[in-house]
C-alpha cells in the first residue's frame, strides 16, 4: 500500500498545543457526567473481561470533547490510540491497510465519521461486526474474496451530526452517547484548570466572567484564555481578574453571553433582514455568505439551546429573547 498508511493528523483546533490542557484520566475529565459514569462501567467491565470496548460513537456540536474522550478510553483502556478522520481516508485500501495495523485492543479514533465515502465505510462493516476485511484478488472472472481477519479494535467514532450517518454503520455502534453544551461551573473548572497547567495566574471572578462567555464550550474556553492572558500580559499586570476578562473579552468582540461577531451576524440578519422569520437555512446562509452545514452544526445548536432561535417546519425564527438581547424592537 502507498504512503497513506496510516493518519494520525489531528484537524485544526486539535492540535497538539491544545493535548496538555486535555485529561488523561476520567477521573481529570469535567462535565458530561452522564457519560463519563456509564463509560466508567463499560471501560471497567472490558478491562476485567480483558476484551476491547465496545465499539462507541459520541456526537455533538464541535469543541466539546469528543477527541479528548477518544484519549481518555484509550488511556484508561491502556491501549494504543489511532487516530484519523473521515476526510483523510479516501479509498478502501487505506482504510483496510489502517485497521490492518491496529493491534490488539487498540483504538481507533475516526473524527467525522459521517463524511467517509460510501465505500471506505463498507470495509468498516465486517470489520466491526466480525473483526475481519474483505480483500478482493484478482479481476474479472477469476476475481476472488479472501477474508483477513483483524485484532480486536475498538473503534470510537465522533460526529458533529448523528443523523448523517448510515444506518448500517450507526447500528455496529455498541456505545452511542452525546456530548452537552457544559455548565458555567464546568468550564469555570476547566478554566481554573487550564490556567495551572498554562501557569496562568486568574481569581475566580476572572474564570468565572470567562466561563460564561465561553458559549459552553471548553475548546473555546481554552483558546479564549490563552488571548485572555495574552491581554494581561502586555495591557495589565499579567494576572487574570474579573475587569481583566471583562475588557478582554471585550475587545475581542465576545458579548456577555457568549456570542460572537458570526452568532450576532446570524441572529441580526434573521431580525433585520428577515422580520424575525421563518427564514430558511440555505436562504439564511446565502445571505450571510456562510455554509448551511457550517451553520447547522456549528453555530445554530448553542442559538437553540439558550433559546435565541426557534427551529420551524418553515424556517428559523428569532425569539423574544433574542431581540431583547440586542435591544432591538420587535
Ligand atoms: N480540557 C478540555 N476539555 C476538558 C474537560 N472536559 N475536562 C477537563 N479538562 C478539559
Amino acid at each position: 500500500m502507498e504512503k497513506r498508511m496510516i493518519s494520525t493528523e489531528f484537524t485544526e483546533e486539535d492540535m497538539p498545543i491544545e493535548s496538555s490542557l486535555r485529561p488523561m484520566a476520567l477521573a481529570d475529565y469535567i462535565g458530561q457526567e452522564k457519560v463519563k459514569k456509564n463509560l466508567k462501567v463499560y471501560i471497567e467491565a472490558a478491562k476485567s473481561r480483558q476484551e476491547a470496548l465496545d465499539h462507541c460513537l459520541f456526537y455533538g456540536p464541535p469543541g466539546l470533547g469528543k477527541t479528548t474522550i477518544a484519549g481518555v478510553i484509550a488511556n484508561e483502556m491502556g491501549v494504543h490510540l489511532k487516530v484519523t478522520s473521515g476526510p483523510a481516508i479516501e479509498k478502501p485500501g487505506d482504510m483496510a491497510a489502517i485497521l490492518n495495523n491496529l493491534q490488539e485492543g487498540d483504538l481507533l479514533f475516526v473524527d467525522e465519521i459521517h463524511r467517509l465515502n460510501r465505500q471506505v465505510e463498507e470495509v468498516l462493516y465486517p470489520a466491526m461486526e466480525d473483526f475481519a476485511i474483505d480483500i478482493m484478488i484478482g479481476k474479472g472472472s477469476s476475481a476472488r474474496s479472501i477474508r483477513l481477519d483483524l485484532p480486536k479494535f475498538t473503534l470510537v467514532g465522533a460526529t458533529t451530526r448523528a443523523g448523517l450517518l448510515t444506518a448500517p454503520l450507526r447500528d455496529r455502534f455498541g456505545v452511542i452517547c452525546k456530548m452537552d453544551f457544559y455548565t458555567e461551573s464546568e468550564l469555570k473548572k476547566i478554566i481554573l484548570r487550564s490556567a495551572n497547567v498554562l501557569n496562568i495566574e486568574i481569581d475566580d471572578a476572572g474564570a468565572e466572567e470567562m466561563a460564561r462567555r465561553s458559549r459552553g464550550t471548553p475548546r473555546l474556553a481554552n483558546r479564549l484564555l490563552k488571548r485572555v492572558r495574552d491581554f494581561a500580559q502586555v495591557q495589565y499586570d499579567g494576572k487574570i481578574d474579573y475587569e481583566v476578562a471583562k475588557a478582554s473579552l471585550d475587545r475581542m468582540e465576545v458579548d456577555k453571553m457568549g456570542l460572537d461577531r458570526s452568532d450576532r451576524l446570524i441572529l441580526t440578519t434573521i431580525m433585520e433582514k428577515f422580520a424575525g422569520g421563518p427564514v430558511g437555512l440555505d436562504t439564511l446562509a446565502a445571505a450571510i455568505g456562510e455554509d448551511a452545514g457550517t451553520i447547522e452544526d456549528v453555530y445554530e445548536p448553542y442559538l437553540i439551546q439558550n433559546g435565541f432561535i426557534n427551529r420551524t417546519p418553515k424556517g428559523r425564527v428569532a425569539t423574544q429573547l433574542c431581540y431583547k438581547h440586542f435591544g432591538i424592537e420587535h
